[in-house]
C-alpha cells in the first residue's frame, strides 16, 4: 500500500520571525496548517500510513499530531538530530517506505488537487518517479525541469543555481513543485546518515537516467517560503476553496460569528469561529481571519492575515500585514505592508495605542514574539 513521506524539519529561515514560535509545516493557510491539509489529500486517496520526517521544532509537530488517531491515519515519525537535508531525511525513514512507492511532499506548499491523477500518471509511465510540477513566470528560485513533451519524461533536472533566465526577461518554465511519487529504489541513490539534497544530489541523475516523468498540477499550487509567498497563498487557497463550494458563497464563515451594526465585508474573506466584529468596522478584501479573535469599532483590514486569538481594538487600520497569534494591538495602530515588503507580527507581540508601523521599501518590518511596541517606525 502506497505511503507517504512529508519532510517538515528544516528550519523555516525566510519566514522568521513566524518561525520562531511554531514549525513552517503548522504555520495555518486559510486557519488550517499547511502540513494538516496536505495529509488530509493524501488520505483522500486511501493512505493509511504517513511518516513525518522531522527535525526542528518536532517536539511541536509530535504534540499536534500525535499518532494521527484524531484524523483517522497512522502517523509516524523520524527525527533527525539536525535536519539532513531532503534525501537525507526520507533515507532515514526506509524501513517504512521500502517496500512500495510512496507519495513525498515538501510540508510547505499548498495544493489542492486530486492526488490520484499522479498515481495514474506514474503507473502509465512506469519510471522510478513522477515530480509534479507547475509552470511559473519567474522559475529562477525554484528547480527547473526540462522535459521531452512527447513522452513527458523529463530530461534534464536544473537546481536553482543551475538555471539563471535571461535579465529582463520573463520566461515560464515547469519548477520543481515540491511533490513526488516515487519507488523505494530511489532510496540506493541516498547515501546513509549523510547530509543530502534530492534536489540537487538525486534527481539530476536520475533525469540524466531518463528515469523521471513530469506531471503538471492542476489548480493552484504554491509555497509559503516568504512572508509575501505565505499571504498570496492564503488569498489563492481562499479563492480556491470558494470557488468549489458545492454551495455558492462569496466568502468562508465559520460558526458563531459575532457581527454588530454598520459592518462592512468586502469579499473575499475567510472568518475562524468565535469572531467578534464591532459596529462600522470594515474587512476585506483578502483577509484571512482565525479562531476567536476580536475586530474593534471602525477598525480598517484588507489583504491581510490574523491568526487564532487576536485582539485587534478600535480604529486600526492593517494593510499588507500578517498577525499571528495572541497579539493585541491597541486603539489608533496603523500596520501598512506594501506588496512585496509585509508588516509581520509573531506571535503574543503588543502594539501601543497609535503607534505607526510602516513596511519600507525594500524589506519587511517584523516583530519578534512577545515584543511589545511603544514606537513609531517606518
Ligand atoms: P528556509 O530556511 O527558509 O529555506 O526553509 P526550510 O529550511 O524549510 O527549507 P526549504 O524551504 O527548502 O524546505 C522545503 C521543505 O523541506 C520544508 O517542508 C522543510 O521543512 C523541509 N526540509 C528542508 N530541509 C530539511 C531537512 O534537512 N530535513 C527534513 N526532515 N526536512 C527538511
Amino acid at each position: 500500500m502506497t505511503k507517504g513521506i512529508i519532510i517538515s524539519g528544516g528550519w523555516g529561515t525566510r519566514l522568521r520571525p513566524l518561525t520562531c514560535t511554531i514549525p513552517k509545516s503548522l504555520i495555518p493557510v486559510v486557519n488550517e496548517p499547511v502540513i494538516e491539509r496536505q495529509i488530509l489529500l493524501l488520505k483522500a486517496v486511501g493512505i493509511k500510513d504517513i511518516i513525518l520526517a522531522v527535525s526542528v521544532m518536532s517536539d511541536v509537530l509530535k504534540a499536534y499530531f500525535g499518532d494521527g488517531d484524531k484524523l483517522g491515519i497512522n502517523i509516524q515519525y523520524t527525527d533527525e538530530k539536525s535536519p539532513l537535508g531532503t534525501a537525507g531525511a526520507i533515507k532515514l525513514a526506509e524501513d517504512y517506505i521500502k517496500d512500495e512507492n510512496f507519495f513525498m511532499l515538501n510540508g510547505d506548499v499548498i495544493l489542492n488537487f486530486d492526488f490520484k491523477e499522479i498515481i495514474q500518471a506514474h503507473a502509465r509511465y512506469k519510471g522510478l518517479g513522477v515530480i509534479a510540477s507547475k509552470v511559473i513566470s519567474d522559475p529562477s528560485r525554484y528547480g527547473v525541469l526540462i522535459i521531452d513533451e512527447d513522452t513527458n519524461k523529463i530530461t534534464k533536472f536544473l537546481e536553482k543555481t543551475e538555471y539563471v533566465p535571461p535579465k529582463e526577461m520573463t520566461i515560464s518554465m515547469p519548477i520543481n513543485a515540491g511533490v513526488y511519487l516515487l519507488e523505494p529504489e530511489i532510496l540506493t541513490y541516498i547515501e546513509p546518515k549523510k547530509r543530502v539534497s534530492i534536489e540537487k544530489e538525486v534527481f539530476p541523475i536520475l533525469a540524466d537516467e531518463g528515469k523521471l516523468y513530469y506531471y503538471p498540477i492542476p489548480g493552484i499550487w504554491k509555497d509559503i517560503g516568504k512572508p509575501e509567498e505565505l499571504l498570496e497563498g492564503n488569498i489563492q487557497l481562499m479563492n480556491d476553496i470558494i470557488n468549489n463550494q458545492k454551495e455558492k458563497k462569496e466568502n468562508i464563515i465559520e460558526e458563531n460569528l459575532k457581527i454588530e451594526e454598520n459592518v462592512v465585508i468586502n469579499s473575499p474573506v475567510a472568518i475562524g469561529k468565535n469572531v467578534v466584529l464591532k459596529k462600522n468596522c470594515k474587512i476585506g478584501p483578502n483577509v484571512i481571519i482565525g479562531d476567536n479573535v476580536h475586530i474593534g469599532t471602525y477598525t480598517e483590514i484588507k489583504d491581510t492575515l490574523i491568526y487564532n486569538e487576536a485582539h485587534i481594538s478600535e480604529n486600526v487600520k492593517c494593510e499588507k500585514t500578517i498577525i499571528a497569534d495572541n497579539c493585541l494591538i491597541h486603539d489608533g495602530v496603523q500596520l501598512i505592508g506594501n506588496n512585496q515588503n509585509l508588516v509581520i507580527l509573531s506571535s503574543y507581540v503588543e502594539v501601543m495605542d497609535n503607534v505607526k508601523l510602516v513596511a519600507p521599501s525594500k524589506a519587511s518590518l517584523s516583530v519578534c514574539h512577545h515584543d511589545v511596541v511603544r514606537l513609531d517606525v517606518s
